[in-house]
């Protein structure tokens, strides 16, 4: 990994130190509209259980999440994890939150848990983005919804499927959706969404 994609990562990659503390505060500024975003396309209902994998901060489930009977994020870091816990503090202490330390590689939770499955700029910076998006399939019951932000938008298609300078996977629309439909969802299709662009895709599991 290069020096710059090694400094990077410590900001947003998995977040680490009093570098990582800035990135956990940089990137809910600079995605304050990403999470609109993500919310809408995520249509939530009140007997909704969701899942948000690489949940950093929760601001996705603190702010966006309100109305879903049942809220779950996991993260690698030690320090988005800590103030995710405040975040969600009154539906920690209610029950009906849960935050858990682990890998995207293998969640810790039984196949078909949640109805919704969600991801914000996660998956860029995973080794392998295709085990990530299946475990996040077998974890979603038949007929749920996958909603994830993958990457930031991509303006060079050549670059597709490469991890660039920073250390992140790069995929155009076309191969986002074929990523997540080897993953084994169905009904995908891709879009840009939010500022700064990126690159989302949704999908459901099969019925
Ligand atoms: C750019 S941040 C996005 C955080 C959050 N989704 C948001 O939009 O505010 C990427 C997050 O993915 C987490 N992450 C990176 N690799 C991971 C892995 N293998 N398993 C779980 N989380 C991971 C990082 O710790 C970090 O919090």
């Amino acid at each position: 990994m290069t020096r710059r994609a090694q400094f990077y990562w410590r900001f947003f990659g998995k977040p680490v130190g009093r570098t990582g503390r800035i990135g956990s505060r940089l990137m809910v500024r600079i995605n304050r509209r990403n999470y609109a975003a993500m919310a809408a396309a995520l249509d939530l209902r009140p007997d909704d259980e969701v899942l948000d994998v690489g949940c950093g901060s929760a601001v996705l489930l603190a702010s966006h999440a309100g109305e879903a009977r049942y809220v779950a994020g996991l993260d690698a870091s030690d320090l988005q994890l800590e103030v995710a816990r405040r975040r969600l503090a009154d539906r920690l202490a209610a029950g009906t939150a849960e935050l858990v330390k682990g890998d995207v590689a293998a969640l810790p939770w039984p196949d078909g848990r949640f109805s919704v499955v969600t991801s914000m700029f996660c998956l860029k910076f995973v080794p392998d983005p295709l085990k990530a998006l299946e475990e996040m399939h077998r974890v979603l019951r038949p007929g749920g919804r996958a909603v994830v932000a993958a990457c930031d938008a991509l303006h060079d298609e050549k670059a597709s499927g490469s991890v660039d300078a920073w250390g992140q996977w790069r995929w155009s629309a076309a191969d986002a959706r074929l990523l997540m439909e080897k993953a084994g969802f169905t009904d995908v299709t891709a879009s840009v969404l939010g500022s700064p662009a990126s690159q989302a895709v949704r999908g459901v599991r099969e019925i």
